[in-house]
């Protein structure tokens, strides 16, 4: 069963906005879209840009990536346009009494 990890107050990423956060050596990326949160690896499956540093697009609930442009679905970590083939891992996450919770997938890469 994952483990659940508390990262950051929940107001430290306010909607439309997206933050950084490494677990250990893994780097993970915490967007609030219109007050809900999701989750994915930062590291984009293309050429390793930090998804967090993209571009939010709330309608669509996807990110996109600042190097070449791929756009995930932040529900799924499937992209959704190219030049990304593979999908980025989702993470579950928590909102607890305005605290941010995740647990790692344990997918393998
Ligand atoms: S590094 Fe993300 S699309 Fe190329």
């Amino acid at each position: 069963m994952a483990e659940w990890i508390q990262i950051c107050d929940a107001e430290a990423i306010p909607p439309g906005h997206a933050a950084r956060v490494e677990i250990g050596d893994l780097p993970i990326a915490v967007f609030n879209v219109n007050g809900d949160f999701h989750c994915l690896d930062d590291t984009c499956s293309h050429a390793m840009a930090s998804l967090s540093e993209g571009e939010l697009h709330p309608k669509e609930c996807a990110i996109e990536c600042p190097l070449h442009g791929s756009q995930f679905d932040l529900r799924t970590g499937e992209p959704i346009s190219f030049p990304a083939v593979e999908p980025v891992r989702v993470h579950q996450v928590e909102l607890r009494e305005g605290e941010l919770w995740v647990a790692l997938s344990d997918e393998d890469l």
